[in-house]
């Protein structure tokens, strides 16, 4: 049984700063390490769905490339709205092979019986995501060769999940739905919404979104919602696929969490290109 564990928006910050001020998000991969290398034998891959940086320093990007860089399993990772590709890619090219081209660090991977496709949504500057058309011509052509049971992973998430802020638009989310939902056995896998969330994108899609390692979004289905963490316990989320076909788990982390908060993203929620 193929499981792939499922890791989003870490917002690491080098080693003696602060993320958003008050989330040591350093000391949080040194813990992540220990659990990782604690738990190696009940996960076949690891697949990052962005945000691995939280405003794109190169720092956090060395910090990032020496912990996944030692584990005995493969890794893939995608850039989130608060990655820059040049930096991600510069130190972390080995966990993202053959992208489709340096201003979009979309690819696709074979495991096994199963492929893995990691696309990325960042558009620089901006919070929310959007996948160019020539993605989504690859990835349709893609698709149509691929017979085997496919997981595709993003940053942003194509569907409003009622939080008020992160109710945001997706570039081209619909032809992407579209392109998906004429795929068996296909899930889509997500970050950026910092909580562990399900649902059926336009009736069609599954869309699995992975809690954060690092800051867990406050919970507040208003229009104000959406723009501040709380210290929730921290988690991740693991596919495999049985028999009826892809089934996500969601775990958390034994990390320190005292649940203080909320707290604002504020200021630092887009970061300059
Ligand atoms: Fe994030
Ligand atoms: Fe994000």
């Amino acid at each position: 049984m193929m499981k792939i564990l499922h890791l989003s928006d870490l917002h690491v910050e080098p080693v003696g700063k602060l993320a958003y001020a008050r989330a040591n998000t350093a000391r949080r991969m040194i813990e992540l390490t220990e659990w990782l290398a604690h738990h190696k034998d009940e996960y076949d891959a690891i697949a990052v769905s962005g945000d691995l940086s939280c405003d794109g320093n190169i720092d956090s990007y060395h910090l990032i490339d020496a912990i996944f860089r030692s584990l005995p399993k493969p890794c893939f990772m995608v850039p989130g709205n608060h990655d820059r590709r040049k930096p991600f890619l510069e130190c972390l090219s080995h966990f993202c092979p053959n992208v489709y081209s340096p201003e979009n660090l979309s690819f696709s991977v074979d495991l096994g019986a199963y492929r893995l496709f990691m696309l990325d949504t960042l558009q620089p500057g901006i919070h929310w995501g959007a996948l160019p058309d020539g993605v989504l011509d690859w990835l349709e052509a893609e698709l149509k060769n691929t017979h085997k049971p496919s997981l595709v992973f993003c940053h942003h998430t194509p569907v409003k999940p009622g939080m008020g802020y992160m109710d945001e638009p997706f570039g081209n989310g619909d032809r992407f739905i579209e392109i998906l939902s004429r795929q068996q056995d296909v899930r889509l896998c997500t970050g950026h919404l910092h909580r562990p969330v399900a649902t059926l994108a336009k009736n069609k899609v599954a869309v699995v979104t992975a809690p954060s390692v690092s800051l867990q979004m406050l919970l507040d289905l208003t229009p104000k919602g959406g723009d501040e963490f709380v210290f929730e316990t921290p988690g991740y989320a693991v596919h495999t696929f049985l028999d009826d076909g892809w089934v996500t788990h969601f775990g958390q982390f034994p990390f320190p969490s005292d649940f203080s908060g909320p707290y604002p993203f504020v200021n630092t929620i887009n970061p300059d290109a």
